[in-house]
C-alpha cells in the first residue's frame, strides 16, 4: 500500500505509541482488503460506547487510549451510550451500570471525541457532504450516510473506528470505491407504505432476502428522511445492507447501472408477514420508539398522540441529547411527561439493560429494535405503528 510521508511517520511512531498502534491496525485492514492507499476522512462515528456492550475489556482498552493523551484529527461522534447520562437516576438506570458507563463517556472525552451520543448523528451536527469520505459504524447510520446522503463509508467496527478517528485516515476500499456502490439486485415495492413501521417491515423483509447485496428500489415514492431511516437500519440489521438505492429519491440512483439486475417483487402480503413474524406478543409491559434515534418529527407526533390523554404503562422515545434540547424549548418534552412518558436520551432500548431494570415485552415500531431485542435484551416483541402501540397502553 501506498503510504505518504506523514503516514509512514504514524507508523514509525512519530506522532506517538498509540497513534502508531491504531495505524498498524488500518493497514492490516487495507491489507486484507487490496487497498492501494489511505485517504483522508472528513468525520468519525465510533460503535462500542455501551457499557453493555464492551463491557470491562472495552472500558480498559479505552482507558488505556486515553491515558495516553491520544487525541482524534477529526469531528467524532458516539453511538448510543447504555443509558441516559443526564436522567439515569431518575429513570432507574443501576448504579453500578452508570459508574462504569461514565468513566466510559470520559475516556472517550479525554480523546476530544464529541460526547453526543446517538445512532443519528447527521441530525444531531454531524451531517457529511455528498461522496465525502467519512469512517462511520453503527449500521443504521452507515445505511443512511451512504444511501440517502451519498457519503462513503464501510461499516467500521468500534476499533478501526477509532483508529480513523485518532489518524484521520482510512483504507480506500469497499464502499469508498465507486464500482462498488453499484446495485446487485433490484427491489419492486407495490405495498402501501404509510408508517415508519412499514419501511421498517420492509427493510426487515428485504434484508432476510438479499443479504449483504446492493438493493436498488423502485416503487417508493414518497418516503421522508424517518420513513428511510428506519428502511436502512432494519436492512443493515435483518441483510447487513450498508447501501441502498431509490429510483427517483436518493442521489446516486440515477448515476448506477441497473439494466440486467435480477429483480424481486415485495407485495403487500410479504410485507403483513412481516408483522406477524416480528409481534410475538399483544400487551407490551413498555412501549419505546426511537430507533434509529428519534428526529424532532417523530417527537412531536408522540406529543400530538398523548396530548391530554394518561399513560398506564411507560412509553419511551429514545434520541439524541440535541433533539432532546429542541424536543423541550418546543414544549413536546413536557406534554409526553404530562402523560406519563419520557424522552430518554443518549441511550436506546437496544443498548440499555432493560432487561436488568424488569421488562419482559416491548412493544417498538423499528424493524431493527425487533429483530434485536429478543436476542439482546431477552423482550417479547410487539411490533406495530405508533399509533396502535400507544393505543394499547392508554
Ligand atoms: Fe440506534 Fe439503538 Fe436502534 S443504536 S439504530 S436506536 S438499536
Amino acid at each position: 500500500m501506498h503510504l505518504t510521508q506523514e503516514e509512514e511517520q504514524f507508523l514509525n511512531g512519530e506522532h506517538g505509541e498509540v497513534t502508531a498502534r491504531l495505524f498498524r491496525l488500518l493497514v492490516r485492514l487495507g491489507d486484507i482488503y487490496e487497498a492501494d492507499e489511505m485517504i483522508p476522512v472528513g468525520s468519525v462515528q465510533v460503535a462500542g460506547v455501551s457499557y453493555k456492550s464492551v463491557g470491562d475489556p472495552g472500558l480498559a482498552f479505552l482507558e488505556d487510549i486515553a491515558d495516553q493523551e491520544a487525541k482524534v484529527k477529526v469531528l467524532t461522534f458516539l453511538n448510543p451510550a447504555g443509558m441516559d447520562l443526564e436522567d439515569w437516576k431518575e429513570i432507574g438506570f443501576p448504579k453500578d451500570f452508570a459508574d462504569h458507563q461514565l468513566r466510559i463517556m470520559d475516556a472517550f472525552k479525554r480523546m476530544g471525541i464529541v460526547i453526543t451520543s446517538t445512532c443519528t448523528p447527521y441530525l444531531a451536527g454531524n451531517l457529511p457532504r455528498f461522496r465525502e469520505h467519512i469512517a462511520w459504524s453503527e449500521s443504521s447510520a452507515v445505511s443512511f450516510s451512504n444511501s440517502v446522503i451519498g457519503a462513503r463509508t464501510n461499516r467500521e467496527g468500534g476499533p478501526s473506528a477509532l483508529a480513523a478517528a485518532i489518524c484521520g485516515r482510512t483504507p480506500k476500499y469497499g464502499l469508498h470505491l465507486w464500482e462498488n456502490r453499484q446495485p446487485t439486485i433490484q427491489i419492486d415495492v407495490e405495498a402501501d407504505l404509510s408508517f415508519t413501521s412499514d419501511y421498517g417491515a420492509l427493510g426487515y423483509t428485504v434484508g432476510k432476502q438479499v443479504k449483504n447485496k446492493i438493493p436498488y428500489f423502485t416503487g417508493i415514492t414518497n418516503a421522508n428522511t424517518d420513513h428511510l431511516k428506519s428502511l436502512g437500519a432494519a436492512m443493515a440489521a435483518s441483510g447487513a445492507v450498508a447501501l441502498y438505492h431509490i429510483k427517483d429519491l436518493t442521489p446516486e440512483a440515477d448515476l448506477v447501472e441497473t439494466k440486467r439486475l435480477e429483480k424481486i417483487t415485495i407485495t403487500q402480503k410479504d410485507i403483513d408477514e412481516t408483522y406477524q413474524t416480528l409481534s410475538k406478543g399483544e400487551e407490551p409491559d413498555i412501549v419505546i420508539l426511537g430507533c434509529p434515534h428519534a428526529s424532532l418529527r417523530e417527537i412531536s407526533l408522540l406529543a400530538e398522540k398523548v396530548k391530554d390523554k394518561q399513560l398506564k404503562k411507560p412509553v419511551w422515545i429514545c434520541t439524541s441529547r440535541m433533539m432532546k434540547e429542541a424536543a423541550d424549548r418546543m414544549g413536546f418534552t413536557q406534554i409526553i411527561e404530562k402523560a406519563g412518558g419520557k424522552i430518554v436520551a443518549d441511550t436506546c432500548m437496544v443498548v440499555s439493560p432493560i432487561e436488568q431494570m424488569g421488562y419482559k415485552k416491548t412493544g417498538v415500531n423499528s424493524g431493527k429494535a425487533a429483530n434485536y431485542l429478543p436476542g439482546f435484551c431477552k423482550q417479547e416483541v410487539v411490533y406495530n405503528n405508533i399509533n396502535k402501540l400507544i393505543d394499547k397502553v392508554i
